[in-house]
């Protein structure tokens, strides 16, 4: 007969559901595009119809990072998901600190995006790879964009160390701990 725990254990995947890994690594590209387009983006010795375009293409990425990341959240409300991979309940805590203060990044990230591009003082319209124009939930207010735009920016700081915390933890199960971690994170047939 098994104890509750150990049948708990047995009906639970032992890795990510094929469709989180898929979106948790797509997120984690597109992500590093913002990053790197940033740069020509705020590059004013560029010429401005360029740089309209990459404002674009990095609002449209941004967007979808927002639709990728509340769909990752539905899936791990809706399927089960497998058990933390750390025994100490300290570290548990950490790694589930450290992973809620990234989800609250990657939906506050897009969010003040979007407010600060219509909170703007020039009014530029948002077209989603060109194909549609999103609405601007509120119209141009200097005191908001002002607050959007440093919130954006600390955000993407934030994002920055706590990606580099998640990494490093990932790097010391990885070669310290040896108990293959990364794998949980990719895909394979051990998604029951
Ligand atoms: C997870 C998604 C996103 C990431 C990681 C991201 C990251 C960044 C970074 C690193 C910068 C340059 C740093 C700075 O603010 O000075 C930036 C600037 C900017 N972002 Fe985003 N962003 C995201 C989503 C969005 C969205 C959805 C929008 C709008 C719909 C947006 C609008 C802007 C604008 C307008 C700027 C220029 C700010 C300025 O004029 O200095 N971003 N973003
Ligand atoms: C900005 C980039 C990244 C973000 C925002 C991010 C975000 C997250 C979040 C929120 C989770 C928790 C999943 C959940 O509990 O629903 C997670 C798990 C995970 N991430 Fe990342 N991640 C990023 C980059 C990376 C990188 C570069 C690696 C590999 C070195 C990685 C490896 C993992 C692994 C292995 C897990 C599963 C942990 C476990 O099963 O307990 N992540 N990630």
């Amino acid at each position: 007969m098994l104890s509750r725990r150990a049948r708990r254990r047995v009906s639970e995947p032992t890795r990510w559901h094929p469709a989180s890994v898929a979106l948790h690594w797509l997120t984690f590209l597109l992500i590093l595009f913002q990053f790197w387009v940033s740069g020509p983006m705020l590059d004013e010795k560029r010429d401005l119809i360029a740089r309209f375009e990459l404002y674009q293409l990095h609002k449209s990425v941004g967007l979808t990072i927002a639709a990728f990341v509340l769909l990752r959240l539905v899936l791990r409300v809706t399927l089960s998901q497998p058990d933390p991979e750390n025994q100490n309940p300290w570290l548990r805590r950490a790694a589930a600190l450290v992973h809620a203060a990234l989800y609250l990044c990657i939906v506050a990230l897009p969010i003040s995006g979007l407010l600060m591009a219509a909170a703007a003082p020039i009014q530029i319209p948002t077209l989603y790879f060109g194909l549609f124009q999103v609405p601007h939930p509120i119209g141009p207010n200097p005191a908001i964009y002002q607050r959007m735009l440093w919130l954006h920016d600390r955000l993407g700081n934030i994002l920055i160390v706590l990606g580099s915390v998640h990494v490093a933890a990932v790097a010391v199960h990885m070669l310290l701990w040896r108990d293959g971690l990364l794998g949980r994170m990719w895909f394979g047939r051990r998604w029951l």
